[in-house]
């Protein structure tokens, strides 16, 4: 069940300072557990930006960080915060992203910024995940955001015929080149009832390099900032 983590008046506020209270209450979690040897992982996106600019107030507590973009790691030197690539880090001890959509059994959708493979890879690589977004990324099933999926060029159609398959309306979301030179497919219409199998069922199709659920790995903690409170699952 989410727990409140604050109390007091509510106040207006906009969906991006939501994003930053969230982002403020995974530096409080994660602050206590950082120290000279430890590489935190980071997400993508703009929930994200705000954890970066938040852990950069503590760069000076931690070794360094593992990027799960090509954007966010541009962020984090800019803040003077060391990146490491992944293969030349031994353990990563946590890793913070956003989500498009996060369920009460912290299972999510991911990929509305392409990133999600290397998402799931850092996010695969950590002792824990913690998931922030403000509460409107909260649903009771998965779906209503479009899946990402990122596939090899060559396998578009061919991966796009199995998603009609399963009940999807892939949508080529044209124009867009992910960090790994591949594309993304954004799957509407599947409903999703069983995300751990559909994630792999998805997994599955030749030509498929990674898809937006978070199931098999799901979040081991979210924050989701709404107007008067943070709520903890
Ligand atoms: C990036 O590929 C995504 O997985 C993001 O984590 C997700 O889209 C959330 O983004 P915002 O924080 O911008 O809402």
């Amino acid at each position: 069940m989410p727990t409140s983590l604050l109390a007091g008046p509510t106040i207006t506020y906009s969906q991006d300072e939501l994003k930053q209270l969230a982002a403020q209450a995974a530096l409080k979690h994660i602050a206590p557990k950082l120290g000279p040897t430890s590489i935190v992982g980071v997400g993508t996106g703009s929930t994200t930006n705000h954890f970066i600019d938040a852990l950069a107030t503590i760069k000076h507590t931690f070794d360094a960080a593992v990027s799960s973009s090509e954007g966010s790691t541009e962020r984090l030197k800019a803040h003077g915060i060391q990146v490491l690539d992944l293969n030349s880090a031994a353990r990563v001890d946590v890793y913070v992203d956003g989500a498009d959509e996060i369920n009460a059994q912290r299972q999510m959708i991911k990929g509305g910024g392409a990133a999600l493979t290397r998402e799931k890879i850092v996010a695969a690589s950590a002792d824990e995940f913690v998931c922030i977004a403000d509460h409107s990324k909260l649903v009771t099933q998965l779906g209503n955001f479009p899946l990402p999926v990122e596939v090899i060029p060559m396998a578009r159609s061919l991966v796009a015929r199995a998603l009609v398959q399963l009940g999807g309306q892939p949508i080529w979301r044209q124009g867009v080149i992910t960090d790994n030179g591949n594309w993304i497919l954004d799957t509407h219409e599947l409903n999703i009832t069983d995300a751990l199998l559909l994630e792999s069922e998805i997994n599955n199709i030749p030509g498929v390099v990674c898809n937006g659920l978070f199931a098999q790995q799901c979040a081991s903690v979210a924050f989701l900032a709404t107007a008067d409170e943070i709520l903890k699952i």
